[in-house]
């Protein structure tokens, strides 16, 4: 049996920033919380916002508290400020860290603090409407039911689930984004979008999201890399971010997800940097169950077979031109980032305690998981 969600609305294209007000006021908002952090605060699209806003009679509360992969006292505090001020709408724009800490600030809007009981929690009083807007392209987070939060009693990441009531993308509020971070981002979705494909229990809306997806950051993530003011690449990058958001809201991210949230929580190290390190080495061991699955990445990325490939091929195949395309892009390596092999295969447990390792294909062996991790090390 498959099962798949439709979340919530979209708009898309350029410019569309500024219906914000407009859409805040359909909804009801007087006084909105607007959620983002220092840098996105700065931004052209924060003044297209809160201009937006004001010019449709909306009072708006900032909160610009948010660091990337965010922790749950700055959740804390934004629920705080938001009870205080009795706002009645958020709108969250940014990366997924803010886009997330909109979803968590939401969900204590009318509930006690601490976040932290609600992580993994879905039993809450529903909060206000809630407004996302983009500015990478990376987390497709505005479509997904989860909002990722370090727990700093357990030092993991977990999520409360909170969907919102609207996503708005803009790809001209992603051009500011540094050729670093759109590579960062771009790999997060192409890992969302392959691991939903080779899944425990796929479906077919997810795949067909995955696959334009897979194709969209294959085609423009190296020409926004290398020309980040390329709208015709900026565009297909949030339209890919948002695709694997939604393929992977019902699919769910597996082993490389898992690995990428141990490691970000062990040594703060970038989601998508992770990701993409990992991914080569997950879809080489996918293949060994789902060689169709991994193939079918491949043909996404333009690769072509001649049908007499054996599963292993097919994964090397594959795992192969990722890592051409994540050189490409400049993705430091596990060396350059400072973690040692060894600190790297110690974290084997702790994988296999993240909530996505259970939606591995098949779960890995004691052995196959430290090989894994030792080839993310050795293979890059
Ligand atoms: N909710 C979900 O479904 C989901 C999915 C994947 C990842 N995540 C989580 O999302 C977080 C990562 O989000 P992210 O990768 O979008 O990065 P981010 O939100 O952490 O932002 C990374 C950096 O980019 C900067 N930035 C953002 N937009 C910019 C712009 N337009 N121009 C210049 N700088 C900009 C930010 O200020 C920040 O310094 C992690 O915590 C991860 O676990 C959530
Ligand atoms: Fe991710």
């Amino acid at each position: 049996m498959n099962k798949y969600t439709q979340l919530c609305p979209i708009i898309f294209g350029n410019g569309s920033i500024q219906l914000v007000g407009e859409e805040a006021k359909n909804l009801g908002c007087k006084k909105v919380m607007l959620v983002s952090d220092e840098t996105v605060s700065k931004l052209a699209g924060n003044t297209a916002c809160k201009k937006s806003l004001f010019d449709s009679g909306i009072e708006v509360v900032s909160f610009n508290q948010v660091v990337p992969d965010p922790s749950d006292y700055i959740v804390n505090q934004g629920g705080e400020l938001a009870k205080t001020e009795q706002i009645d709408g958020i709108v969250a724009l940014g990366g997924g860290s803010v886009m997330d800490v909109g979803k968590a600030i939401n969900v204590l809007v009318n509930n006690p603090l601490p976040i932290n009981q609600y992580l993994g929690n879905p039993v809450y009083k529903p909060g206000v409407p809630l407004i996302l807007i983009p500015t990478t392209a990376g987390t497709g987070s505005e479509s997904t039911i989860m909002g990722v939060i370090t727990d700093t009693v357990h030092n993991v990441k977990n999520a409360v689930l909170c969907p919102a009531t609207l996503g708005i993308l803009d790809p001209e509020v992603t051009v500011s984004m540094p050729p670093s971070i759109t590579a960062y981002t771009g790999m997060d979705a192409f890992a969302q979008a392959a691991e939903a494909i080779t899944t425990k229990d796929p479906n077919p809306k997810s795949d067909l999201l995955a696959f334009e997806a897979i194709k969209k950051v294959t085609t423009y993530l190296p020409i926004a890399v290398s020309n980040g003011e390329n709208m015709k690449a900026r565009e297909e990058l949030l339209l890919a971010s948002n695709f694997a958001g939604i393929a992977f809201n019902d699919a769910l991210v597996h082993l490389g997800h898992a690995i990428s949230h141990t490691v970000g929580a062990a040594f703060h190290k970038t989601h998508g940097v992770i990701c993409a390190l990992a991914i080569p080495e997950v879809l080489k061991y996918s293949a060994k169950v789902r060689p169709d699955k991994v193939q079918l990445i491949g043909e996404a990325m333009g690769l072509s077979f001649k049908g007499t490939e054996g599963d292993d091929e097919i994964g090397e195949i594959v795992a192969g031109a990722i890592r051409e395309l994540i050189k490409n892009i400049g993705i430091p390596s596990i060396k350059d980032l400072g973690i040692s092999k060894d600190e790297l295969v110690t974290l084997a447990r702790k994988v296999t305690e993240d909530a996505c390792f259970q939606y591995v294909p098949r779960e890995p062996s004691k052995e196959e998981l430290t090989g894994i991790l030792e080839t993310i090390y050795e293979c890059y």
